[in-house]
This record gives structure tokens, sequence and C-alpha cells, in this order.
């Protein structure tokens, strides 16, 4: 990182977790460690909790987590460089002069930008020359207007290796550059000389090629990627930026930048790139895209951030309609209020606004139903209330729904519409949501439990997954003995980074040794900048698994765990390679 470890040092020695954590958060002291109601979700049982002794917060609630800069990071809305001065100026220290290095860190941000802003530029020139013709006439005969394909700023990247590598290195970027904007791509290649000897040299081609180009721009205005369209129906349809230092997709939404300043009172979430493009062609500039994943919470609290109203609008197929339920759950975790809009007719908003026009899709729009109202019609087509058996299961479901709301009156309000809706009465439908509220609150006192037992679930919880639960356990286990006491890694000499079950891991064991290597300090903290926030919080939460031991026979336990647990997937891939092989040979003979 650009901040010397130093100065960072320093800075965590300054700024103890437990009081920077305690101007914002009531902490109460339980055995070692200190708890409080998590400031970055809604709670009424304390779920967060602060170790002052390994300098790090972790909410087992929300899983987010880290140190002191993430903490204020994440509270104050600052990036990284701005939350270490706010942090440096809250202790009275000086950022030393030599850090300035992460000026350049941001300088180096901007010319990505300007780099993306050049290549969007070249995509859309393209688009307008001969080379471009098909690009065009695939937007015109989606039905999008020249004016809407300038609006948006799309383009064409050729169906050629080196159209946009050739045009960005005459505007005077180097091919690293263009690596790293995720624009270009390389491959080691050989090279035969004439004296029989082999050099290798590293070949760089264009990532996106033979497609119509949606360039990605956030809040501020920046491009920082591209999604770019086949023209036939060929897979991958949508081929995206890969993450970078300028694009997170977890934190951006398609048309945000447009939709931020709609006059309309709502924005409207689709799954779609031409989804959203199709409603601002339409007028409906208050449409925004997720890109290309469900929504997360980052994307919810920047839509939050600019509205009251959310209205879905999702396919009607049974992948929208789940991905309707997730939005739903996440959204209302930042106090906005959802509607859902159900469409018939069509399989998109682009496909419907095309087939009925715009304004039978304000109806729609205006008739989208809030989103308890949507549930609870969602459940009840799957039942046939005609039945009794079919009013049963009608009734148990919804109660069980009902059961989940916050709110006393929301439950007496819903309680009655599905009491009219079976034809029962309201009693008999609070009862049942009553039960269904004692089984929930069993179920969540049976998962507190099952917190601190399963791994895994924990693990797919922050996103990441244990394929091999029995490694991935000791991997957890020696990490965080690394963490408190940093000597360990001299003993972790016969294992390689890739023995390593869970990737993450092995990223953070070879980083470790690095930085061992280099005789730096070996802290959560310092893995900002190298690691996913969402990897930082998970570390978090492994690091705060031992007890503040270090216990030598574990991590020695550990360590053959991994060893032995690698070696059997590198037979079991030994006996595939075989087997492979066999199979070859079979088809040869
Ligand atoms: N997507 C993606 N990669 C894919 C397929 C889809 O990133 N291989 C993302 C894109 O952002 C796309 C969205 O998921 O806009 C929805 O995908 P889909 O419903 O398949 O496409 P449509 O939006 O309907 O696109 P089109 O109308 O162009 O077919
Ligand atoms: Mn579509």
């Amino acid at each position: 990182m650009a901040f010397s470890d130093q100065f960072l040092e320093e800075l965590e020695e300054k700024n103890p977790i437990e009081d920077v954590v305690g101007s914002y958060v009531n902490l109460t002291r339980r055995g070692s460690n200190l708890f409080g109601l998590c400031p970055f979700h809604n709670e009424k049982t304390p779920s967060f909790s602060v170790a002052p002794e390994k300098g790090i917060y972790y909410c087992f609630g929300c899983h987010k987590g880290g140190g002191a800069v993430n903490f204020i990071m994440e509270i104050e809305g600052l990036d990284y460089p701005d939350a270490v001065r706010f942090l440096a100026k809250r202790a009275g220290i000086e950022v030393p002069e030599e850090d300035r290095k992460q000026t350049s860190s941001y300088r180096h941000k901007e010319k990505l930008w300007q780099l993306c802003r050049d290549a969007a530029r070249y995509y859309h020139a393209m688009l307008k020359s001969p080379e471009g013709k098909d690009g065009l006439q695939y937007l015109l005969g989606r039905g999008l207007t020249p004016d809407t394909i300038v609006r948006f700023g799309l383009g064409f990247a050729p169906n050629r290796w080196d159209g946009l590598l050739k045009a960005m290195e005459e505007k005077g970027y180097s091919r690293q550059e263009m690596k790293e904007a995720g624009l270009v791509r390389s491959s080691m290649r050989q090279k035969k000389n004439p004296d029989g000897s082999v050099t290798e040299y590293e070949s760089c081609y264009d990532w996106f090629r033979n497609r119509v180009m949606f360039p990605i721009i956030d809040v501020r205005g920046n491009v920082i990627g591209f999604g770019g369209r086949v023209m036939d129906g060929s897979e991958p349809k949508y081929l995206n930026s890969p993450e970078s230092q300028i694009f997170n997709k977890r934190k951006n939404l398609f048309a945000l930048n447009m939709a931020k300043k709609t006059k309309m009172e709502m924005l409207v979430l689709t799954e779609g790139y031409m989804d959203t493009i199709s409603m601002h062609q339409y007028g409906f500039d208050c449409a925004v895209a997720s890109l290309g994943t469900s929504l997360t919470q980052e994307q919810a609290g920047m839509l939050a951030k600019y509205t009251k109203q959310m209205v879905l609008c999702y396919d009607g197929d049974q992948a929208g309609q789940n991905a309707a339920k997730r939005a739903i759950s996440i959204l209302e975790k930042t106090g906005v209020s959802v509607r859902v809009l159900r469409m018939q007719g069509a399989k998109d908003p682009d496909e419907y606004l095309k087939k009925y026009g715009a304004d039978r899709f304000r109806q729609l729009l205006g008739a989208s139903e809030d989103q308890a109202v949507y549930q609870i019609g969602t459940i009840r087509q799957k039942y046939d209330l005609a039945t009794d058996e079919g009013k049963v299961g009608f009734l148990q479901e919804a109660a069980g729904f009902i059961s989940g709301m916050s709110s006393a009156v929301e439950r007496e309000v819903y309680s009655g519409r599905v009491a009219e809706m079976a034809g029962v009465t309201a009693e008999a439908v609070k009862l049942e949501v009553n039960k269904a509220y004692k089984r929930r609150r069993y179920a969540q006192k049976k998962k507190e439990e099952r917190k601190n037992l399963r791994p895994a679930d924990q693990a797919a919880a922050d996103g990441i997954k244990y394929e091999n639960v029995r490694s991935a356990t000791a991997e957890e286990g020696l990490l965080s003995q690394i963490l408190l006491e940093p000597s360990l890694l001299e003993e972790t000499g016969g294992l390689r980074p890739e023995d390593l079950s869970v990737e993450l891991f092995g990223r953070a064991l070879r980083w470790m040794r690095q930085r061992w290597q280099e005789g730096q300090s070996i802290t959560v903290s310092a893995m900002n900048g190298e690691f996913q926030p969402e990897e930082i919080a998970h570390i978090s939460r492994v690091a705060r698994k031992n007890e503040g031991t270090v216990n030598e026979q574990a991590f020695r336990d550990y360590i053959s765990v991994i060893r032995s647990e690698a070696s059997k997937r590198g037979s079991k891939d030994l006996m595939a390679a075989l087997n492979r092989r066999r199979d070859k040979q079979g088809y040869g003979g």
C-alpha cells in the first residue's frame, strides 16, 4: 500500500479500535471482547463485536468487519486514503510527506478512468464507421434511436485482435494500463530463434471483439467498465469488464449516473442493460440495472441515498421472481419502501415497452404492488383456495411470511387481508401467525447456536465457498494463529499456498509470507488494497477464532491436515488425468 507500514502502525496504536468504534457505538465488555448494536444494520440484540487485542471489529449479523480504517471507511463513507487521513487527524499525527504516493494511486485511477473514456470514444466512433455497420444495424434493429445511442455512448468493438490496443497505444497508453483497466488480455507465447533457442514473449489482445458495447459509468461520471453483447446467438451473450481498481460490480449500477437526476419519485431496478436503456428511451429516466449479479447490499445502500421508493421490475420468470424476493429483503433493510411490478404478455420491460408502449407501462408502474402484497400474491398463486388442503397450505405459508414482519400494525393488517383471501376469520390467521412467530424464534435461536460450529455456513454468509470443510477449518486455524503470531510463518515451510483448499486463504498465505520476508507487519488492516473488503471481513472473522493464545500443537495439526487433504486432492486429479488419457486412447484405437 502507499502509506508506509511504520506510519500505519503508529496510526493504529494511536487509534485503539475500541476508542474509534466507541465514539459511534455504545460498547459493553464481555470477556476480552466488547459488544454493541451494529451501526451498519438494524438490530435489537448486539451482534457487533470488537476485539481490542486484535484491533478488529466484526458483526455476526451483517458480516462486516475489519480494522479501524475499515470502520471509518464504512461509517463515514470515505475511501481508504481519506479514512487514513481522518484517523491521522483524530489522533493528531501527521500524514508523512513521502506517503503522498497515495495521491499517485488516485492519479493512477484517474489515468484508468481517462483510458476507459477514450476507449468508449473509440468504440462509439467505430459504431459510426463502416466497420461498425453490423453493430449499428443491430442496435437500430432493437428499436434504439440514434439519440439514445449517443446519450448512452453505445459503441462497437470491431472484429479484430488489436483494434483498441493500437488505437489506445497511439494515444499514449501503455499495455500495462490497458490490462489493468480490463480492456486487453495477455498470454505468453513462444518464439523460435534462428539458432533453435526459444524466447518467451507476452502477447496482448483486445478483450472485447465483435460486440456492441455498453459503457458503464459511475455516479461521478467516470467510465469504469463495459458490457459487450454479441449480435447473434453465441455465448456468452454479454461479456463484462473484469473487476479492476476502478470497476467493482458490487458497488455500481448501470445508468445510476442518469437516473439519480430523475424527476420521478422513484427508481426502478431492472435486470439488464437493454431494459434500462429502453425505459429511458420511452421516458422513464428513473431506470437502473444491477450489473449481471443479484442486487448487493452496497448497491441497495446507494439506491437508498437517492430515493425513498424503489420499484422492482424483474423478468417474470421463476429466476426473476427469486431475484425479486432477494432484492426485497436487501432493500427493506435500508429503509426504502419497495414495490414490485408484475408484467404480463412480455418477458421483460424492453419487450413490454416495444409491444404495448409507454402509456400501458406507466399504468403498470402505477399499479405496482407493495412488496408485502406482492409476496402474499406470489404465495397465493401456489395454492388452490377452492380446496381445504389448498387453504391450509396457503394460510400456513402466508402466516409464516407475515410473522417475519417487524411491525405489529403490519402483521395485523396483512393477517386481515389473508383472512379475507382465504375466507376465514382474522382470529384464525392471527393464531397461525403467532405459531409461525414462535417457530421462527426457535429456528433463529438454533441458528445462533450453530454459528460457532459451522465454518462452511459462516463462510457462505461472507460469500466464500468452502469446498473441503475439513481442510478449510484447518486453514482458518492456521491463518488466525499466524495473525496472532507471525513468526509461526517460519514453520509453514513445507506448505505451498496452492495446498490450501480455499483460494482466498492460499492468497492470504502467500501475501503473509511476502510481508514476512520483507520484514513488514502482518495485520488484517494491512490487507487493505490487496484484498476485497468482503475478503477482509471474512479474514477478520476467522482471526477471532482463537481466544488470543498460540497453540503450537494445534498449529502443527492444522498443517498436517491441510497437507493430507491436498495430497488426496492431488491423487484424485492424477487419477482423473489418467482416466481421461485412457478414454482418449480408447477412442483413438
Ligand atoms: N448478463 C451478463 N452476462 C451474461 C448474460 C447476462 O452479465 N452472459 C447480464 C447483463 O447485464 C444483462 C442481464 O444480465 O443485461 C440480463 O440478462 P438477460 O435477461 O439474459 O438479457 P437481456 O437484458 O434481456 O438482454 P437482451 O435483451 O440483450 O437479450
Ligand atoms: Mn431482453
